[in-house]
């Protein structure tokens, strides 16, 4: 009887040793396991700064992109609003030089359609200044006193082009 219940209590204590064992290696490999998903969490981290990085410098690229469409935009409209001045601001002159600027001025000036842009605005500044012109010069002067340069030369641009 004691022998058998000896063997039983040694039976138990190994048994209970070897869980132990066990256990110590359970816990050593879930240190491990922490340890590694601690270094993947960094690396993640990481990763997530370096990804946000290449965003940060991606998105800056697509603002100056951007930013040069929008100044294209500004340009086009500056544009747009020097045809529509010249054209409201023609309208004035066509009365006498016709829409195209096709028509001899009262029958007196050149039919001014298609004239190159400086000579335009020489004979325009001309007629400001009464440096320019012929008998009915007079008849220019109110058309161009109030005007400014840039006036002038969006006109004469307009008048190459006609
Ligand atoms: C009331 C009629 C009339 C209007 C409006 C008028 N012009 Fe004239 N324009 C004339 C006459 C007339 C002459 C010729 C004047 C002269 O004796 O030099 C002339 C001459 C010119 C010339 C020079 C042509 C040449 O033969 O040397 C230009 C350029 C011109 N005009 C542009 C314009 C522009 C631009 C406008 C509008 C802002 C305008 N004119 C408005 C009547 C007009």
């Amino acid at each position: 009887m004691k022998k058998g219940l000896i063997i039983t209590a040694t039976t138990l204590l190994l048994l209970s040793g070897c869980t132990e064992d066990k256990q110590e290696q359970k816990v050593e490999q879930s240190t491990k396991t922490q340890v590694k998903q601690e270094v993947n969490v960094a690396v993640e981290q990481e990763k997530e700064k370096i990804v946000e990085e290449v965003k940060k410098i991606e998105e800056k690229s697509t603002d100056t992109q951007q930013e040069k469409k929008e100044e294209a935009k500004i340009d086009l409209k500056v544009e747009d609003t020097n045809l529509a001045d010249a054209e409201t601001m023609f309208k004035t002159c066509a009365s006498c030089h016709g829409t195209k600027g096709e028509k001899e001025a009262l029958g007196k000036s050149q039919a001014i359609a298609g004239w190159d842009k400086d000579r335009t605005i020489k004979a325009l500044n001309g007629y400001k200044d009464g440096t320019y012109g012929g008998v009915m010069k007079g008849i220019m002067k109110p058309h161009v006193e109030t005007k400014t340069p840039e006036q002038i030369d969006v006109l004469a641009d307009f008048i190459s082009k006609l």
